[in-house]
């Protein structure tokens, strides 16, 4: 199994890359130019490939030949960085590949997510206020997500929840809704993130959904 890790130095990559060695699968990753060292400990291990994670040229180079492609979206900058990223994926994995993309719980495929007044508050604040600094641009991610959507490919899209660092607690639960019960605490081991992008390349069950998750 050859596995492509767009956004590869990340924090949530460098936690697949790992997950995608224990089960013995060949990594090629791809990370920004300056990002490079941050991949150092799995040096000889994994193939890198320097650039954007939306340069097209980079991503097609990247994905020839692999079986699945985890992609970590990323709504940073105000220039379609997610789109980018996401069609160059969607155009150049080899047919038939698993594509996970991840991407957190305010995307929803169908509308019938329900959120908490705080989710909500958050996207309504702080959505608004990244992209008037030009930090971030959250409606591209969701944009990113409706091409995803409407892509006839093999893909997964894997929405977490907030985020913690810590041992590993096993592979998160996941429901189709936000609002779900079982999804109520609201928080990920960002490890058991990367490990259920990384286990749903071999789970069929998952093609086409959008599981939202929770450890
Ligand atoms: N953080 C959360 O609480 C949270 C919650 C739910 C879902 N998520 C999702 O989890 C995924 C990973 O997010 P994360 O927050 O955990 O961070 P992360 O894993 O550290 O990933 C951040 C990514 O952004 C890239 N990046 C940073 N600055 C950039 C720039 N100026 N231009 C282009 N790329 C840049 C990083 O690349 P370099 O290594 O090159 O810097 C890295 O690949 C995302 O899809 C996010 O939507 C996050």
């Amino acid at each position: 199994m050859k596995v492509c890790i767009v956004g590869a130095s990340g924090k949530l990559g460098q936690y697949m890359v790992q997950h995608a060695l224990d089960r013995g699968y060949e990594v090629v990753g791809v990370c920004r130019e300056q990002s490079v060292e941050k991949l150092d400990r799995f040096k000889g291990r994994i193939a890198v490939i320097p650039g954007a994670t939306d340069d097209r040229e980079v991503v097609k180079r990247a994905v020839a030949g692999c079986d699945g492609v985890l992609t970590v979206l990323v709504p940073r900058g105000v220039h379609g960085y997610s789109t980018g990223t996401a069609q160059a994926v969607l155009d150049y994995a080899d047919p038939g590949a698993r594509l996970i993309f991840s991407c957190g719980w305010h995307i929803s495929r169908d509308g019938q997510d329900v959120y908490s007044r705080k989710l909500k508050a958050i996207v309504n604040v702080f959505g608004p206020l990244a992209r008037l600094a030009r930090f971030a641009d959250l409606d591209d991610q969701v944009e990113a997500c409706r091409l995803i959507f409407a892509s006839t490919t093999r893909w997964t899209v894997v929405r977490g929840s907030d985020l913690e660092e810590g041992e590993s607690q096993g592979l998160p639960v996941w429901s189709r809704h936000v609002g779900d019960p079982i999804l109520e605490s609201n928080i990920t081991r960002r490890v058991d993130f990367a490990l259920f992008m990384v286990a749903a390349i071999e789970n069929d069950e998952l093609v086409q959904e959008a599981p939202a998750i929770v450890g």
